[in-house]
């Protein structure tokens, strides 16, 4: 079964407590966004295998550790999940980026699909999807399911905010994906939205509305 990891981390509440604040601008928004992606980055990294190699320091020969073997992608829903890439790219500069467009249906609140691109070797890649909002979990079910059909195997799925109802649908759909969050809320309203929530996560990073 899936597990939930939140990353709570005082300086990761501190700044989602400011991203929730409705009167929190955009340009502060995308700011702190880029910020807890990186701090969660540092955690959701943290099993990346290491290999050793020979190097010389000014002093003598030694046996050093470099990351090794599989790479990874960075995989964010459109649109919302670009405010996580960039906090991610500065842990980890060489990891490729893949994108999927998704859209959730205002009525039916379905995710539909626009766009996928994915790197050539994305099956040999260690993939974090990347989302700020898990909330029906409709959309991360859809692009999980997309990266299996193109081979992948391991697979993490980084959100901001979950709600439990997200959460629970796709640990059963995807048992083998982990999921990375700074927060669980209480639940979802009658309109699928996050409660408490930040809102509407695109429209916040890209001053839609
Ligand atoms: C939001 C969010 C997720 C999705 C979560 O995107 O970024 O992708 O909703 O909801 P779900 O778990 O119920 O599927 P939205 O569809 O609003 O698109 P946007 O990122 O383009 O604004
Ligand atoms: N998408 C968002 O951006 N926010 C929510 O609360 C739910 C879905």
């Amino acid at each position: 079964m899936s597990t939930l990891q939140l990353i709570d981390h005082p300086l990761i509440v501190h700044k989602l407590s400011i991203m929730r604040n409705k009167d929190t601008g955009t340009k502060d928004f995308k700011e702190l966004l880029n910020e807890i992606s990186m701090l969660m980055g540092y955690e959701i990294t943290r099993d990346l295998p290491l290999e050793d190699y020979e190097i010389e320091t000014p002093i003598c020969s030694m046996t050093a550790q470099k990351i090794s073997g599989k790479k990874l992608a960075i995989v964010p829903i459109l649109r919302a999940g670009l405010g996580m890439v960039d906090g991610l790219t500065k842990l980890v500069p060489v990891a490729k980026v893949g994108h999927i467009g998704l859209y959730r249906d205002p009525e039916t609140h379905e995710p539909v699909e626009y766009y996928c691109k994915m790197p050539e070797d994305i099956d040999k890649r260690i993939v974090i999807v990347v989302d700020p909002m898990l909330a029906t979990g409709g959309s991360a079910i859809d692009a999980v399911t997309m990266l299996k059909r193109m081979g992948c195997t391991n697979i993490k799925l980084m959100n901001l905010v979950v709600a439990p109802e997200g959460v629970k649908k796709f640990a059963e759909v995807h048992p083998d994906v982990d999921i990375y969050a700074a927060a669980q809320d209480e639940k979802l309203n009658e309109h699928a939205y996050i409660v408490p929530g930040l809102g509407d996560a695109g429209d916040r990073i890209f001053g839609t509305k």
